[in-house]
């Protein structure tokens, strides 16, 4: 999302925001054929995103149509699901899910792991929903976690196309998440919403904005909550579940029809000042890098942060790679007495550090536009 946003991420990068169409379909092109070109090398998001790997085989075959089975369709499946991970006042934590983030030792365990070892974060996973987005990461997630819910494709998507159809099933997927997080707010219940490369180091409910309807964490903040030009990253964001922010999501999600071609998080960028979403009245607040931070902007001080994203990142690897130094960071603050906390910052970013990527990526993860892909 943003300027910095990972590709292929939750929210598209808003970089291109203002560019024009064909620029972004050049861009998603280059992007693909380069994920296709260097398939190793996972560089990208859309790579190791549930997007990418939502094209494989492996996905979640959609039910048959006509499929009417009240006890096992995707909405009694949701229902349940929702209901037995949700707090007293109907909240539940989402995060997507896909087979490469799923597997052993990658980005889902330090996730996981952030969630035990930080300040009053352990009972949030009972209220942990990991939303799979293909068999692979659904089976992790069985043998893991209490709550795991295997979203399907949507009837008619068709597999077996080849190029283009990569690169509308990774923008189809993105926008299947947009349109997913509008109906949990439609049946009346509030999330946060989190990527699963972000490590949780206190409960962030006590420090959301208690007039804000809808609230995103940001690549670069401004410093003011209330200022539209904030640059919003959909890795994390909090919605409470009102008729106005159900109609939002409903209004963004057809907002795509608009825009071809472009990511969740860039065309959030375009209708954040419409009309219509001031008329529904929907309190966007925009949340501070301090508290909310990431690879892309984030303060020192480790007494106040309550979540860390590795955003700004180009690879797998080396995003795991800084998730576990941030838990190393944790830790030895967590060790250091009272007195002396003060004196332990970040020691990331490390490998996801924008001149390594100048260096050993090189252009191989420059778009079209010539700006890195960082969500
Ligand atoms: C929902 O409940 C949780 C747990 O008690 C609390 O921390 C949170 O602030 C509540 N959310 C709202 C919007 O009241
Ligand atoms: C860090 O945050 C804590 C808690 O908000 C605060 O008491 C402390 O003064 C801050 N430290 C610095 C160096 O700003
Ligand atoms: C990350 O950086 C460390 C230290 O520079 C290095 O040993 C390691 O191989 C790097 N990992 C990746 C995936 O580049």
């Amino acid at each position: 999302m943003a300027t910095a946003d990972e590709v292929g991420g939750g929210g598209g990068g808003g970089a291109g925001v203002g560019a024009g169409d064909q620029v972004r379909r050049a861009k998603t092109a280059a992007l693909f054929l380069a994920a296709v070109a260097l398939p190793c090398l996972v560089l990208y998001r859309a790579a190791v995103s549930p997007a990418g790997l939502f094209l494989r085989p492996a996905a979640l075959p959609a039910p048959p149509r006509g499929d009417v089975d009240p006890v096992n369709s995707e909405e009694a499946r949701l229902e349940r699901v929702l209901r037995a991970a949700a707090m007293a006042n109907n909240t539940v934590i989402l995060t997507t899910l896909n087979s490469a983030w799923a597997e052993p030792g990658s980005v889902v365990d330090v996730f996981l792991e952030s969630f035990r070892i930080g300040d009053d974060t352990r009972w949030l996973l009972d209220h942990l929903i990991m939303v799979s987005l293909d068999l692979t990461a659904h089976r992790r997630c069985l043998q893991i976690h209490r709550h795991c819910f295997a979203l399907t494709t949507d009837d008619g998507f068709d597999f077996s196309g080849e190029k283009n159809f990569m690169t509308d099933g990774y923008l189809k997927m993105m926008w299947r998440r947009i349109d997913f997080l509008g109906h949990v707010l439609a049946k009346g219940y509030s999330f946060i919403f989190t990527d699963t490369d972000i490590v949780w180091f206190r409960n962030p409910l006590p420090h959301l904005h208690h007039d804000g309807d809808f609230q995103i964490a940001c690549d670069h903040f401004t410093g003011d909550p209330d200022d539209l030009s904030n640059s919003p990253n959909g890795g994390f964001a909090y919605v409470r579940s009102t008729s106005a922010t159900a109609a939002f999501y409903r209004y963004w999600y057809a907002a795509r029809e608009r825009h071809p071609g472009l990511h969740d998080q860039d065309v959030l960028n375009l209708i954040k000042r419409d009309a219509y979403v001031a008329r529904l009245g929907v309190r966007i607040r925009f949340l501070s890098t301090d508290l909310f931070a990431g690879l892309c902007e984030h303060g020192r001080n480790l007494s106040t942060v309550c979540t860390m994203h590795a955003n700004c990142c180009v690879g797998l690897r080396r995003k795991v790679d800084d998730l576990g130094l941030m838990l190393q960071d944790w830790r030895r603050f967590m060790a250091t007495p009272g007195s002396d906390r003060h004196s332990v910052t970040w020691s990331v970013p490390r490998n996801c550090s924008m001149k390594k990527l100048g260096r050993s990526v090189g252009a191989n993860a420059l778009t079209a536009t010539g700006k890195p892909q960082i969500r």
